[in-house]
């Protein structure tokens, strides 16, 4: 039989497969960040970071809906600095580690890149993108001119690969991706949550207490496939696909779109942890029934035709 290879090389990044932990699920601890990577998963990403110690926002901060899940956290992290024996304890461990941080301002995110980075951490991935905190934060991804300045900015900080998490809830992405591409971003991650709500028709009250969340799962795929799709198209370096990734047939459809590589969240919801290792098993079976030897071969096909 054939050598199947699930390798891939993100922006200098080795990783064994391209299947990672969407960033906030399960980022809290090493214990289970590990865990996923022995389920797994090629990389594991942390929950994100930020300058200080958050609570985020009060309950409820989730809620399942059709087709997945909304939440608003707020965010909640213990802080960078809290974080580096935790990255330390996952490198000693030997995973792979990619850590998603934010900041509110162009200097919080250049002194959180700075900490992450001593830490040890093996990738940054700048957070531009949560729907439910307070506009200069969340929303980065919003403006080109100021997510392109915040990339420069972390760039000239770090010497690490930074990928830039990109929101669907804009007109243009593929003007959002070029401006991180122009900022210097390694990669693109595509997509974060989508804007959303739901109101308990009894109480008469939105069900989130940040009365918006953001929507991920199952029903939102097609949104984020075609934002990948669109995002290959403007930028000429790797995109990580997001959003709604539960198979390995969702993996693959975002790899024909374009991506190198997909996160996968919500789906731990609904198939646990074990989730990691079915998409790698889906993937290589496809790989085998397709004639391909390398999960690189797949990448951006469907952009061919
Ligand atoms: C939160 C952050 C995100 O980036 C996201 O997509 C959804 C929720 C949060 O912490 O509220």
């Amino acid at each position: 039989m054939s050598k199947l290879s699930l390798a891939v090389d993100i922006a200098g990044l080795k990783l064994r497969n391209p299947v990672m932990n969407a960033a906030g699920v399960l980022g809290m601890t090493p214990l289970l960040l590990k865990h996923v990577y022995d389920s797994g998963a090629g990389a594991v990403i942390t929950k994100s970071l930020g300058p200080h110690p958050r609570a985020g926002h009060p309950n409820p901060t989730l809620v399942r809906v059709e087709g997945g899940a909304l939440n608003a956290m707020g965010l909640p992290n213990p802080g960078a600095e809290y974080f580096v024996d935790e990255i330390k304890e996952l490198k000693k461990m030997g995973v792979p580690v990619i850590a998603s941080f934010f900041g509110g301002s162009v200097q919080e995110f250049v002194d959180v890149a700075y900490i992450l980075t001593k830490a040890g951490a093996d990738a940054l991935e700048l957070n531009a993108s949560c729907p439910n905190v307070a506009e200069e934060m969340g929303m980065l991804a919003a403006d080109a001119s100021s997510l392109e300045k915040v990339t420069v900015a972390v760039k000239d900080e770090t010497s690490l690969p930074v990928f830039v998490k990109l929101s669907p809830n804009v007109t243009n992405i593929k003007i959002i991706a070029k401006a991180a591409e122009w900022g210097g971003a390694d990669a693109i991650t595509a997509v974060n949550t989508l804007k959303a709500m739901s109101i308990d028709i009894n109480f008469k009250r939105p069900i989130l207490a940040n009365t918006t969340g953001g929507m991920s799962g199952p029903a939102v795929k097609p949104v984020a496939l075609r934002c990948v799709w669109e995002v290959a198209q403007a930028v000429d370096i790797p995109v990580i696909g997001s959003g709604g990734v539960t198979t390995g047939g969702d993996a693959i459809e975002f790899m024909l779109a374009g991506a190198s590589a997909v996160e996968v969240g919500t789906a731990v919801m609904t198939h646990g942890v074990e989730v990691y290792g079915q998409i790698n098993d889906g993937i290589r079976e496809y790989l085998k029934e397709n004639g391909f030897s390398s999960v690189k071969e797949v990448v951006g096909l469907a952009q061919d035709s």
